[in-house]
């Protein structure tokens, strides 16, 4: 777990891509169940055609790039000036954690991803946004890390950010979606491990606000932002202030 160590002794580690990275410039090297987000690809990132990597799965759960610099606005505004740390628990490829870093509103971003592909591929990704160096990457289980390392985690000063997988019946089908169900981990597995901090959880646009709302530490409020692009909701953001 060499990785971990980086943000203990501060020594920059590089993933290198793997086979399951790639930067696609023809639509017929790209699988079919991804072509429609590869479409979209300028949409995803600007800067695509400098060299952006990704995994075929990271297409899926990857954020586009305008709605990650909002989000990156919305959350480094809403929490108190005081949080100058923020730890991205699910980086992915790295679409809202570069957004993070680009925002210039944070001393240490700390991005944790458990698969070495997909990390390669944001770490890779960063550079070309210029923000790799900014960025403290950790090739690991958000939830073990955050635990093994809850001693050095401040959390009068940091912020969670948390974009993790929709798996789960019905994210696509259901008119409201199950948080309770969401795979592998539940909203509440998630809102436990940030439970001392402020947090904004990514999240399916048409997840259950009553579950969210169940969510709100006693006296204080829940903001929850839909994030559109085209005229429709690609996803919502419920910014949790921290409980005591
Ligand atoms: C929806 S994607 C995140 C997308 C990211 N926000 C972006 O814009 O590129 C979720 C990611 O979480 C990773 N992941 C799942 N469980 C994890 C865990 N326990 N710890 C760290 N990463 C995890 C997956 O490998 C996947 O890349």
């Amino acid at each position: 777990m060499a990785a971990t160590e980086t943000a203990v002794d501060g020594i920059a580690k590089t993933f290198p891509l793997t086979e399951e990275c790639h930067h696609y410039t023809r639509r017929q090297d790209v699988e079919f169940d991804i072509q429609k987000y590869w479409g979209q690809r300028y949409s995803i990132w600007s800067l695509y055609d400098e060299g952006i990597c990704m995994t075929d799965d990271a297409w899926f759960g990857v954020t586009p790039e305008p709605i990650a610099n909002k989000v990156a606005e919305d959350f480094g505004g809403l929490v108190s000036p005081s949080k100058s740390v923020l730890i991205d628990m699910f980086a992915g490829a790295g679409g809202n954690v570069i957004a993070f870093a680009l925002s210039e509103r944070w001393s240490t971003i700390i991005a944790i991803e458990k698969n070495p592909s997909v990390i390669a591929c944001a770490q890779h990704n960063a550079t070309i946004y210029g923000v790799a160096d900014q960025i403290t990457w950790i090739n690991d289980d958000s939830f073990s890390y955050m635990s093994a390392y809850s001693s050095s985690i401040d959390p009068s000063k940091t912020v969670i950010f948390a974009s993790p997988p929709w798996g789960g019946p019905g994210y696509r089908y259901d008119e409201i979606f199950n948080l309770q169900t969401m795979e592998p981990y539940s909203h509440k597995q998630i809102h436990e491990a940030c439970r001392g901090m402020d947090s904004a959880l990514f999240l399916p646009r048409t997840s259950d606000l009553r579950q969210i709302a169940k969510l709100t530490p006693e006296g204080k409020k829940i903001e929850v932002v839909q994030y559109c692009m085209e005229g429709a909701s690609k996803a919502l953001v419920a910014y949790i202030p921290a409980s005591i």
